[in-house]
């Protein structure tokens, strides 16, 4: 099982490349078919591990899964034992948390769930999560290892009549709207995440029946019905994918088109990408977009904020990118403590980098980066290490290839496509 990717730079990049549907829109929409016994038919799933991983889990469960098609999955939920979730699942996966909603709205009790696991990226607690369904009316049982949680119908509905999360947290604004979608009254979410997975699975909970008003901003309403039923849907395109090639292009230089962009969810990354020196065409109808890049591009200030903010999960890229323009880029990390571990690894590879704090770094450039030997401690530090090996002069190894398989489909054959040296070994 090769575990390292090996790449040979500089590279520039050119040709067509082809986004795949959004991983993070994928995974609480495969948890929502539990809210329904009837089948649910869910098209363009990226073929990563973690989307497996989520078929798996169900499967524990009781689900029938079948492929239907090259990306499209039918999920039956007709007999579910939520005892049967796999804890070597949940430990290795935080989107894991995810099920929470779904088995919470279907049994009104979860027993001994343990801690989801996940990315090393910072504390990430689930405080969020849990204080909400408290809010709701739920009693929350934890000790070192695992929570309980259970919630009567009649506590739910006689909870206030909005839920006030604690922040725009994304999976636990996904979560809370999976529970009220198959209660049968009216709630608010507020302070609600309004990333575009949130908004795609809310269009996939409006299919199944509930009533939604809002997803995309703060203040989400939902008008919950008990008879959500079996849909087809296609997941959104991933706009993180489509950022991650485009901020992959600007650093390598050369001529890239990217296809199936969601142009609209990537407007401060075009912007801040465009007023740095990037030459980008955009095709709102074709939803493609593509990057020449031009000499001495520059790169002010990356602040990381909820969505419609630059997304955090594109940060470490952009860090990469960072060491390729003109002058110094301050990095500002808003959301997570430990995500500019990635930059640390790339001075590994002779780029100037100054930690200031765990939420802030500054990076200059233009550094003629060097092949090295780099560790991916994660999903996106891995995507930004290959991006740096593809820029850098040399042979440059990326240890940590399973990071990367969580969540790009294909990454090193999509991008031998496109002109890169680039291998598994
Ligand atoms: N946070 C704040 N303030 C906020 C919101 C969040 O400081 O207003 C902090 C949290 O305390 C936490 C971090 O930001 O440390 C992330 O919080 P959140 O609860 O939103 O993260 P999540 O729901 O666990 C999802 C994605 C992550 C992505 C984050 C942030 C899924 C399955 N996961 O995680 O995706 O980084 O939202 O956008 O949707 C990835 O795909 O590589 C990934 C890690």
């Amino acid at each position: 099982m090769p575990t390292k990717f090996l790449i040979k730079g500089p590279t520039r990049l050119y040709g067509t490349v082809d986004v795949r549907g959004s991983k993070n829109a994928a995974l609480p929409i495969l948890a929502a078919t539990l809210l329904t016994k009837d089948r649910c038919v869910i098209d363009n799933l990226p073929l990563v591990s973690d989307i497996y991983l989520a078929l798996d889990a169900l499967k524990g469960m009781g689900a029938r899964v079948a492929w239907t098609g090259l990306r499209r999955v039918s999920i039956e939920n007709t007999h579910i034992d939520p005892k049967g979730l796999r804890r070597d699942i949940v430990k290795k996966m935080r989107a894991s948390i995810l099920f929470t909603g779904p088995l919470l709205a279907r049994f009104g009790a979860i027993e001994e769930m343990h801690y989801p696991g996940g990315c090393s990226i910072g504390a990430r607690p689930i405080e969020a999560h849990l204080a909400a369904f408290v809010d709701l009316g739920a009693e929350v049982r934890r000790d070192k290892k695992s929570f309980s949680i259970s919630i009567s119908a009649e506590d739910a509905v006689s909870s206030p009549h909005a839920v006030v999360l604690s922040e725009f947290s994304v999976t636990a604004t996904e979560n809370i709207l999976m529970f009220l979608s198959a209660a049968a009254y009216k709630k608010s979410i507020r302070i609600a995440a309004a990333e575009p997975h949130v908004i795609d699975l809310a269009k996939f909970l409006s299919k199944m029946g509930a009533k939604i008003k809002g997803a995309g901003t703060s203040r989400i309403d939902v008008y919950g019905t008990k008879l959500l039923k079996g849909v087809t849907y296609k997941i959104v395109s991933d706009y993180i994918e489509a950022g991650t090639f485009l901020i992959m292009a600007a650093a390598c230089g050369g001529e890239l088109k990217i296809t199936n962009a969601p142009i609209s969810h990537l407007d401060l990354v075009i912007k801040k990408l465009a007023s740095g020196g990037a030459k980008i065409n955009i095709d709102e109808k074709s939803q493609s977009l593509t990057i020449r890049t031009v000499k001495r591009m520059r790169l002010d200030k990356i602040q990381t904020l909820p969505y419609p903010g630059i997304p955090t999960d594109l940060q470490p890229i952009l860090g990469v990118f960072a060491s390729q323009t003109y002058g110094k880029t301050l990095i500002h990390e808003a959301l997570y403590e430990k995500r500019l571990e990635s930059l640390k690894e790339l001075t590994k590879m002779g780029a100037r980098v100054e930690i200031l704090d765990p939420h802030r770094a500054h990076v200059g450039g233009p550094t003629r980066l060097k092949g090295g030997e780099v560790h991916a401690y994660d999903l996106r530090s891995g995507a930004a290490l290959i991006v740096a090996g593809l820029v850098a002069y040399g042979t440059t190894i990326v240890h940590g290839a399973r990071h990367v398989e969580r969540g790009y489909e294909d990454l090193d054959g999509r991008l031998r496509k496109v002109g890169a040296e680039i291998k598994r070994i």
